[in-house]
């Protein structure tokens, strides 16, 4: 199955992540070679996507374990959970990075002192990557059995969702791609996504790769499209979902998921279980991310609005679960998303 471009490549000794800041103009790859420089990589935005986050993150721990052993055989234990409290500091708001540091930490635990740990979490943050890879490639299928049985119709995504922002394949983007495959998508359109451009620059870059018919549309057009009554989904992923089914992601999921309760379009969030945060009991306790006012107030260097205007930037919103039709994971489909079903889901 065709998982898209490798964003996030191992290298052994290396991390080599493809700077999603210059796509789609360039496409270069940034070398992390130790645990700053994966840090940076997450909080400038080399990386995004919260799965990527997540499996980013946990290859830096083997480039801070390797670092820390050299330098301290006898005690790489102390310095090494500094290097995870750092990466921990990097993004707020997409659960999988605490979710990826938490599995290398309990192998950190396990693993005696004057030995090297090298192996072992390099063998953890594989799995890590090949698991989400697994979840994603799950989840297309039952996200397009959900949509199965009418006649094909125009689709909404919102920021990315693909192979860039993920292990591989994609969540909504990994359901786009199967449905479309299984020929229940006409078309897809996708939100340029306002201020990062995530939708524009990302995800019509791997929807022309991958050739789904899609057209991009200003965020402020979705109520207009939803009107003309040819779209019947909005699949969109997810940084953060609470154990009552709320839902965080992408400043403007929020205002998709109310436009289409209105206009009776349905509404699937993809994430896999490892985005469920089952510890907060709403999306009210969900940190949101404020990035810098600049994202607003210029377009790389060509500034756009007036000097001395200041901006106001959240980068990501909540969508409350009474708005959520489906929330599809590995695991299977929630309908209607509540607490009760969420902790059966969670087992
Ligand atoms: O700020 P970003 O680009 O990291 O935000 C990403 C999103 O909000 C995605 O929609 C979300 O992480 C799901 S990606 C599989």
């Amino acid at each position: 199955m065709n998982q898209g471009v490798s964003a996030i490549r191992w290298g052994g000794s290396y991390l080599e992540l493809l700077d999603q800041r210059l796509l789609p103009l360039d496409e270069t790859y940034v070398r992390c070679s130790n645990v700053a420089e994966v840090v940076d990589a997450i909080r400038e935005m080399i990386v995004r996507g919260a799965p990527a986050i997540g499996i980013s993150a946990a290859y830096g721990v083997v480039l801070g374990a390797d670092e820390r052993y050299r330098n301290q055989p006898e005690n790489w234990r102390e310095g090494l959970l500094e290097d995870v409290g750092a990466l921990a500091q990097s993004r707020p708001t997409a659960v999988n990075l605490f979710w990826a540091l938490d599995r290398m930490k309990a192998v950190i635990d396990s693993l005696p002192d004057g030995e090297s740990p090298v192996a072992r979490l390099e063998q953890e943050a594989l799995a890590i990557h090949e698991e989400d890879v697994a979840a994603n490639q799950r989840m297309g299928e039952l996200g397009a059995q959900l949509m199965q049985g009418e006649q094909p119709f125009a689709v909404i995504t919102h920021c990315n969702t693909g192979s860039l922002a993920t292990g591989g394949y994609g969540t909504a983007l990994g359901v786009i791609r199967s449905a479309y495959k299984a020929g229940l998508i006409t078309r897809v359109f996708a939100d340029e996504t306002r201020p990062w451009l995530q939708g524009a620059r990302l995800t019509a870059w791997e929807l022309v790769q991958e050739g789904i018919p899609a057209a991009l549309i200003a965020d402020s057009a979705a109520a207009h499209v939803m009107k003309s009554g040819q779209v019947k989904w909005v699949i969109v992923g997810a940084d953060r979902i609470t154990a009552n089914g709320d839902v965080a992601n992408k400043i403007g999921t929020y205002s998709l998921a109310v436009l289409a309760r209105y206009h009776g379009v349905k509404f699937m969030v993809v994430a896999p279980t490892s985005t469920i945060d089952m510890q907060l009991a709403t999306g009210q306790d969900i940190p949101i991310e404020e990035r810098t006012q600049q994202e607003l107030l210029k377009l790389r260097d060509m500034q756009l609005a007036p000097e001395r205007a200041q901006a106001f930037n959240p980068v990501f919103d909540v969508t409350p679960a009474e708005l959520i039709d489906a929330i599809v994971t590995e695991k299977g489909v929630i309908l209607n998303p509540d607490p009760a079903k969420m902790a059966e889901h969670m087992g």
